[in-house]
């Protein structure tokens, strides 16, 4: 659709340090006067247009803002990009810089905002609450609560019916595994290696990056297992995802087998046998991990690390804190595409549309062994927050979120299969599912050894200097993520491709 040559095309040579660089002839864009002045690398398309239309900002400088961070705010917190974008507006799949340039956020606030930024439904339902009841706690009946709590229900299968709500998915995960323990009164819990739930004291024992990890003593009690990664692991095939996207490996499995599946399921038994105690209280993973890099669990693996959890007494969870809400197209949840149902569900991001909210939903068993003792927290399904859930729960139906993350995804994993054919030598694994993509770079296809960050880091930043947001993920940071609101379209989709395209050109142009 957009060949090398026609995107070039639009571009005027320029020899830089980098060797041979292409500089788009004249800047266009729809988003009116305040764009930048200077010339930038990108796809010499236009963007998509967007008939929105910011004002112009007028609030803090980015130098002042840039002071503020250093001094006052967390130094431990990373920023994106050498020259960070300084984000005042946001409409839908769109954002706007403090100069009016406009963004297409293919990364949606780390996969946060599900619905659209500012979507104006939710954002109505916010507005309608704030000036009825911000809040009252839940020691009184309120009657948004009541509303979301029906409708989140609803939206569940099985026994999951009853929700707690709460403010972020670490506080989730954490109340997650205390259901656990409270429940099947045992200790061990499980979880898979490369896996992120959250950066508490208690999650900070199951996630496992040494990235995130502190040098003080973090929970006990804690177990991972191999991460079932059928491109990186040791095992994979040609078919192990539930996806149109599939690793170069070639195997010999049957239609409906996956022995590489299998191989991981045995590694889980392998830490059972020998790490753990014979009863274990539960066991968590996400469906396709989103910060460990989109690494796509393959078929049937949760099937099977069910089965030996609760063959030793344990609780099985569900971590949909982005995988969930319609995001990978064919389900509303990430673990009916692996054909389970947990018994505990944890979510946030997505499920507040960027509202700090976030829930746990379990079976009336779990939530009676948990009611032991009080659990209460202040703001957890305050009003607003409430209003702003259900709005989302009835965004995605109203929308159709969840088709369009399945049509609008499985063309943009077609487009991305394309570009690794061409860069076979950079991009060696596209996966995922629906809006939940990860482009794994590589130094070559055979050794598959992680594209290091000086050299992933330039192509990333070019992305963005041509308009378009992308994450980065995995343990050595050298997986693109593509975690886009849910409402872009197939145009967004072709232009953040050729983004891509352009930047890993300019990449073997200037190496
Ligand atoms: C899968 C998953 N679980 C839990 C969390 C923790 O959520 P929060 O940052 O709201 O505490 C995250 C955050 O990135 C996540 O990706």
């Amino acid at each position: 659709m957009f060949s090398k040559r026609a995107v070039l095309s639009q571009f005027q040579p320029r020899t830089t340090s980098l060797g041979l660089q292409y500089v788009r002839r004249s800047f266009k864009s729809s988003s009116g006067p305040l764009l930048q002045k200077t010339a930038r690398l990108d796809p010499g398309l236009e963007m998509p247009p967007c008939d929105y239309k910011p004002e112009p900002y007028q609030g803090i400088s980015f130098e002042h803002a840039k002071e503020v961070r250093k001094n006052n705010l967390n130094p431990a917190l990373f920023s994106y990009y050498k020259n960070p974008v300084f984000i005042c507006k946001g409409h839908m799949q769109w954002l706007w810089d403090s100069d009016g340039r406009r963004y297409l956020d293919l990364f949606a606030g780390i996969v946060t905002v599900s619905v659209g930024h500012c979507h104006p439904y939710v954002t109505e339902a916010a507005k309608k609450q704030l000036s009825n009841l911000w809040h009252t706690t839940n020691i009184y009946y309120h009657p948004t609560i009541h509303e979301y709590a029906e409708l989140m229900a609803s939206k569940l299968p099985g026994k999951l019916k009853v929700c707690y709500f709460v403010n972020s998915g670490s506080e989730a995960n954490d109340m997650a595994i205390l259901m656990a323990r409270a429940h099947t009164g045992n200790f061990d819990f499980l979880s898979l290696r490369n896996a992120y739930h959250g950066a508490s004291p208690g999650t900070l024992g199951i996630l496992a990056h040494n990235t995130w990890k502190l040098n003080v003593p973090l929970g006990f009690g804690f177990y991972q297992t191999m991460n079932p990664d059928v491109y990186q692991g040791p095992w994979g095939g040609a078919n192990c995802r539930d996806s149109v996207a599939q690793t170069d490996r070639t195997c010999n499995c049957a239609a409906g087998q996956c022995m590489a599946s299998k191989m991981y399921v045995d590694q889980l038994k392998d830490v059972l046998v020998h790490s753990t105690s014979k009863k274990v209280a539960g066991f968590i993973a996400e469906p396709i991990q989103g910060v460990g890099g989109s690494v796509h669990l393959p078929k049937g693996f949760l099937k099977g690390a069910y089965e030996l959890i609760r063959e030793r007494g344990g609780v099985c969870i569900s971590d949909e804190v982005q995988t969930g809400f319609g995001r990978l197209g064919s389900h509303y949840w990430g673990f009916e595409t692996q054909e389970v149902v947990p018994d505990i569900v944890t979510m946030a991001k997505g499920i507040g549309n960027g509202f700090p909210l976030a829930a746990v939903v379990t079976t009336p068993e779990i939530a009676q062994s948990f009611a032991q003792a009080i659990h209460f927290n202040t703001y957890g399904g305050n009003p607003i927050a409430s209003a702003v859930g259900k709005a989302v729960l009835e965004t995605i139906d109203a929308d159709g979120t969840q088709k369009n993350s399945e049509v609008v995804g499985t063309y943009f994993l077609q487009e991305l299969l394309k570009v690794k054919k061409e860069f076979p030598d950079i991009v060696g694994d596209v996966r995922g599912k629906g809006l939940m993509i990860g482009v794994e770079f590589v130094t070559d296809k055979e050794s598959k050894t992680p594209l290091p960050p000086e050299k992933f880091v330039p192509i990333w930043e070019d992305i963005k200097d041509m308009g378009v947001l992308m994450g980065k993920g995995g343990l050595y940071g050298n997986t693109l993520r593509i975690k886009p609101p849910m409402c872009i379209t197939k145009e967004d989709v072709d232009f953040g491709v050729a983004a891509l395209r352009t930047a890993l050109q300019n990449y073997i142009d200037g190496n």
